[in-house]
């Protein structure tokens, strides 16, 4: 009998909010309190292979090469089962997952790494599903990887219900030549994760307010992206990041990300712009690394002043990136076929009879 065997690989960015998503008003479907909005990163991504086969057993997964943590593999084993589902199969799968960013550099892959999954697991079934879907069905994986599916500066709408809750481009990534200059200034693992940290969001009294205002916020950084504001962007990305973590850091039990070069960053960076006139400013993800958005013209002199600031301070820099991609066949396990159009990247092209190889 013929082996089913069908493989896809997807590349998809990490993302850095401007408007950020913390806590949600359901958690198991990842439902956020608040509409958020980002930028998609070029510079830093995961590639997913995934290959769904009758004669595997289980699921497996690879994270660069490394056999992951239990955690990781029930989440990814959970995220399968969630596809399986949509997509009408019961073929086990064998992920492949590899970030371009160093493991352990504080910055988040989970967002890339959920979304490049999601659209290999779906492109390597050689189904088609909107943008709209993959992005919500990449949230149930992790939610801010609800924003990496679509590409450039992206919102992600709080919705009552699983499939109104997707992300989508607000404005494509040669609209506003932004940088994203990443003072590292801890490469310790974060103590507490930001699934839990999601969980008691409520326990602060300031997450109400945080939320009722977030709309307003999310509105004026609209604003300031499509008519390329720096200083209206600055303000209110700014805070909405204080926000953010003054709701951690009055949760029970409290969540301290800041180090003391945490602070030392952020200060110098609004130093930088209101004194010196640079356009620059600061956001924080759940983690004590730094993320100074800037015009890309003033990236070097950004990332010069921080080097000047500490030698304790690496840097990763990146630019606007693009949306998840299903990235062309490798060829070998394939088999060979007419071609049909990717269906997020029609200048792409997949195996039309992937699905079924007999070896
Ligand atoms: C602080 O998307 O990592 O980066 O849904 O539990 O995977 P899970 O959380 P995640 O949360 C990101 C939180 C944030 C802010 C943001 O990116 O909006």
């Amino acid at each position: 009998m013929a082996n089913m065997q069908t493989i896809a690989s997807a590349r998809a960015h990490s993302n850095i909010a401007f408007i950020k998503y913390w806590g949600n008003r359901n958690q198991a479907l990842r439902l956020p309190a608040n509409s958020s909005l980002s930028m998609n990163l070029a510079a830093l991504h995961s590639t997913t292979t995934v290959r769904w086969s009758d004669e595997l057993a289980a699921d497996s997964l690879a994270i660069n090469g490394e056999a992951p943590s239990v955690a990781a593999l029930r989440r990814v084993q959970a995220h399968l089962d969630r596809l399986r589902r949509r997509l009408g199969t019961d073929l086990r799968a064998q992920v492949d997952s590899r970030n371009n960013f160093p493991m352990g550099a504080g910055i988040a892959s989970s967002a890339s790494a959920f979304a490049a999954l999601t659209l290999a697991a779906v492109a390597a079934l050689e189904q088609r599903l909107s943008e709209r879907e993959l992005s919500a069905l990449a949230r149930l994986g992790s939610g801010s990887a609800a924003r990496s599916i679509p590409g450039g500066f992206v919102e992600w709408h709080a919705a009552e219900a699983h499939p109104g809750s997707f992300a989508e481009t607000i404005a494509p990534p040669g609209h506003w030549q932004l940088e994203d200059v990443i003072a590292i200034v801890s490469r310790q693992h974060k103590g507490v994760g930001s699934t839990a940290g999601h969980k008691n969001a409520g326990s602060s009294i300031f997450q109400p307010a945080r939320v009722e205002t977030a709309a307003a916020r999310l509105k004026q950084v609209k604003q300031a992206i499509s008519q390329r504001d720096f200083a209206l962007l600055a303000r209110v990305v700014e805070a909405d990041s204080n926000l953010m973590h003054a709701v951690m850091m009055t949760s029970q039990p409290a969540l301290f990300y800041w180090q003391p070069l945490t602070l030392a960053v952020m200060k110098a960076a609004r130093g930088w712009r209101e004194q010196d006139g640079l356009r620059v400013c600061y956001t924080l993800d759940a983690g004590p690394n730094v993320h100074c958005i800037c015009v890309a013209d003033e990236a070097p002199a950004v990332a010069e002043r921080l080097r000047a600031l500490s030698p304790a301070i690496d840097i990763l820099r990146s630019g606007v990136g693009g949306g998840a991609v299903v990235l062309p066949p490798s060829g070998a396990s394939l088999c060979k076929g007419e071609s049909a159009t990717c269906p997020l990247s029609p200048q792409i092209t997949l195996p039309q009879h992937s699905a079924a190889c007999t070896k």
